[in-house]
């Protein structure tokens, strides 16, 4: 299904009907989305935190570059090339190749890690709504002395609190559903065209005000200071599936929105753009984080609640606390909302072809089974707090298993696709917008994503 003769004037449907997104810069803004979340703004300062600094720092981004970024491009192919969900995009493929069609497993792999990936990023937005619901109401800034104990009290219940987790991760379920279900175009590409420059925007007010309130500095120091000694093989491990995790790849997503972008746009600058984009929220979150945590004398290794217990402590003590405070948190809850997009998507689309369902249906059954097996997540925190997989909780179980052991395995699997399985003339089809970038690209998915994962993870091991 070759997209190379679809014109400009025949944009909304194509091939099947799939719809492609009429903006130019629509594609760039949604994966960016995708990409930026929750990873960037919650889990990379943390983890950056708890493996010393610097060298993680370092390792993670030559992971962004040396296979990140030529992954991201293979998936834009995939979607795009064939105009079709994941499982699909690669039956196709397959098909055309004269490979055997159980590839089309990468494809199911994929989805099924979207959709277990979001089944606990709904309930770690609803901290975040609650976050913003109860800094709004003044909880932090109240005439009582704020201290330790009371912020790590206040996460602590939350997370005890079934009724409150589930009530806050469905509000955030609800939005996410109603934006999937109007559509790609009136419930996608309108909702990114309004939340991705608010997203800009937030962050942008609150580097400054943390640059204005904080020590810079030591968190300049901190992040880009390598110092190799302190990096474990663990932490190695932690970079690799997180640059997974942080680009979006391997579950889906970018291969279901390259299905819906114009035949004309750039891969190459497009893979580029929202690698480039994703790297600088995660820096730039660290930026806007650090120098308050150094500032007020806080540990950087907090874990998952430095978030959630040391900030709320920082803006409980400075000026215009309550107002950037819920800035803060409404950022956290836009940035959630544009990745849960991306992880809704890949399952809904799947379901609209593989069973012939009206988008509302298919939209309706993944968020009402969603929600069921997000009640794991939520129980494993309080009444289910016990180890059910390798000493992890379910939580932290699904946690591990999907950024590491199946974005590794389904990234290792699209390189090997898309540099051995695939023939040439199929791939000249789908860079026929980039051919010039096809040599590199091809040496890069044949060699070095393989070979450096591959090394990575036996180093880790
Ligand atoms: N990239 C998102 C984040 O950093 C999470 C995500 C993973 C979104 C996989 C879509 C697919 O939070």
């Amino acid at each position: 299904m070759s997209t190379e003769n679809l014109t400009y004037a025949d944009q909304t449907t194509t091939d099947g009907g799939t719809k492609i997104w009429r903006g130019k810069l629509t594609f760039i803004m949604a994966a960016a989305g995708s990409a930026v979340g929750l990873g960037n703004l919650w889990k990379f300062p943390y983890i950056a935190g708890e493996n010393g600094g610097g060298a993680f720092v370092l390792v993670y981004l030559a992971c962004i570059l040396l296979f990140g970024i030529p992954l991201m491009m293979a998936e834009i192919g995939i979607g795009r090339s064939t105009r079709h969900n994941a499982v699909d995009a690669f039956g196709t493929l397959a098909g055309k190749a004269g490979a055997n069609p159980l590839w089309k497993g990468i494809g199911g792999l994929a989805v099924t890690t979207s959709y277990l990936i979001l089944s606990f990023y709904i309930v770690v937005a609803g901290w975040c709504l609650y976050y913003f619901w109860i800094t709004a109401n003044g909880t932090f800034t109240a005439t009582t002395t704020v201290d330790t104990a009371f912020t790590g009290g206040t996460f602590e219940s939350l997370l005890a609190d079934p009724v409150t987790l589930i009530t806050f991760s469905v509000i955030f379920l609800l939005i996410t559903f109603a934006i999937i279900s109007s559509g790609i175009e009136k419930g996608i590409e309108k909702a990114i065209n309004w939340l991705m420059p608010s997203l800009m925007l937030m962050l942008a007010v609150l580097i400054g005000y943390s640059a204005a309130n904080g020590n810079f500095e030591a968190a300049v120091n901190f992040l880009f200071n390598a110092d190799f000694s302190k990096l474990s093989s663990e932490a190695i491990f932690i970079a690799i599936g997180h640059s997974f995790f942080t680009l979006s790849l391997a579950s889906a997503s970018i291969i279901t929105y390259g299905a819906y972008m114009p035949a004309k746009s750039s891969i190459t600058k497009t893979a580029f753009a929202v690698a480039g984009i994703d790297t600088l929220v995660a820096l730039t979150a660290g930026l806007a984080i650090f120098p308050l945590v150094f500032q007020f004398g806080l540990e950087p290794g907090a874990g998952p609640g430095l978030m959630f217990i040391s900030l709320p402590l920082i803006f409980s003590d400075m000026p215009y606390g309550q107002l950037f405070g819920s800035v803060f948190f409404f950022m956290l809850f836009i940035a959630a909302l544009t990745s849960a997009i991306s992880l809704m998507e890949p399952t809904v689309a799947w379901l609209e072809r593989r069973f012939s369902l009206r988008r509302r249906t298919a939209t309706f059954l993944t968020t009402l089974s969603l929600w069921v097996v997000s009640l794991g997540t939520v129980f494993s925190l309080n009444i289910w707090n016990s180890p059910v997989f390798f000493g992890k909780t379910f939580f932290d179980a699904l946690d591990y298993v999907t950024a590491n052991v199946f974005m590794s395995i389904g990234a290792i699997a699209t390189a090997v696709f898309c540099g051995y399985v695939l023939k040439r003339p199929q791939l000249d089809a789908m860079f026929s917008t980039d051919p010039q970038a096809i040599p590199v690209f091809r040496f890069f998915i044949r060699y070095v994503v393989p070979a450096f994962v591959a090394v990575l993870v036996i180093a880790a091991l």
